[in-house]
């Protein structure tokens, strides 16, 4: 059975969605089976993976609406071992209603119990709020990942998502893990990122992940080509950065088991 994956903190901007994408791809082209879960719907992921509205038949709407499987919804990717169900709540109205049948917090989690045996990874690309939604991928998921962007308010944007964490543990998920806390847009020599990678490494040392990303203008450039990092420039530091990521997964993952 796969493992799911929510990637996730309350701050827009921290790098979900290009750590969601290059992971998602990187996992893939490690020959693990992967379903990338775009549950945001603003819609980044798509854009990030090449996908037009023409392109998208179904996605998480008819999933929470009952109105379709979720085998109907999962899109091919460019990327053989890659499969893609994108967020497409497109209207306020929808958006509205969307809200409202999220309350119940495991229609994601009854969704996938069928399409997660055919996947190693599942990886889910959260919106930047805690609540329904939210709450839906991490009553869903084994394990998440925290991606910060080094800078104001970082630490506090992780200290009120463990607050979360404790009360969705409470209420719905006893099992959710940490995966680690990765930084993203690491910039090396600046006096914020020295500051707030301390005062990180003080409270959640033991959750840090070894691997860092760089901040990197070609992750930038392959999102607005709507190509994974590994399908853009595969020798670049974000796309081996990203890489290095998956190999830290999977490793623990052996270690698991
Ligand atoms: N390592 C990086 N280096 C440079 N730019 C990045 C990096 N990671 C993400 N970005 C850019 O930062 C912006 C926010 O990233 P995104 O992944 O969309 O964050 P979120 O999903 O948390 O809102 C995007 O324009 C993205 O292309
Ligand atoms: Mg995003």
């Amino acid at each position: 059975m796969g493992k799911v994956i929510s990637v996730c903190i309350s701050k827009g901007g921290a790098g979900k969605t290009t750590t969601a994408v290059n992971l998602a791809a990187s996992l893939a082209v490690s020959e693990k089976k992967t379903l990338l879960i775009d549950v945001d719907p603003f819609g980044s992921s798509a854009v990030a993976l090449g996908f037009t509205p023409d392109k998208i038949k179904a996605g998480i709407s008819e999933i929470f609406n009952f109105t379709k499987s979720i085998a109907y919804t999962i899109h091919k990717t460019d990327i053989d071992y890659l499969d893609f169900i994108p967020a497409n709540i497109n209207s306020i109205q929808l958006d509205e209603k969307f809200s409202k049948v999220t309350e119940n917090r495991v229609i994601l989690k009854n969704a996938l119990k069928e399409a997660r045996m055919k996947y190693d990874f599942v990886i889910i690309d959260c919106p930047p709020v805690l609540r329904g939604i939210t709450a839906n991928a991490l009553t869903a998921s084994d394990s998440i990942l925290i991606p910060v962007k080094c800078g104001h308010l970082s630490l506090y944007a992780v200290d009120r998502l463990f607050q979360y964490l404790e009360w969705i543990r409470e209420i719905s998920n006893p099992y959710l893990e940490i995966e680690g806390i990765i930084l993203t847009m690491y910039e090396s020599n600046s006096k914020v990122t020295e500051i707030s990678e301390r005062e990180l490494k003080v409270k959640y040392g033991e959750y840090m992940m070894n691997t860092i990303i760089p901040v990197s203008n070609l992750l930038n450039e392959a999102t607005f080509f709507g190509k994974p990092l590994c399908l853009y420039r595969i020798n670049s530091i974000g796309a081996i950065a990203y890489m290095n990521l998956a190999c830290e997964i999977m490793e623990k993952m052996k270690k698991n088991v």
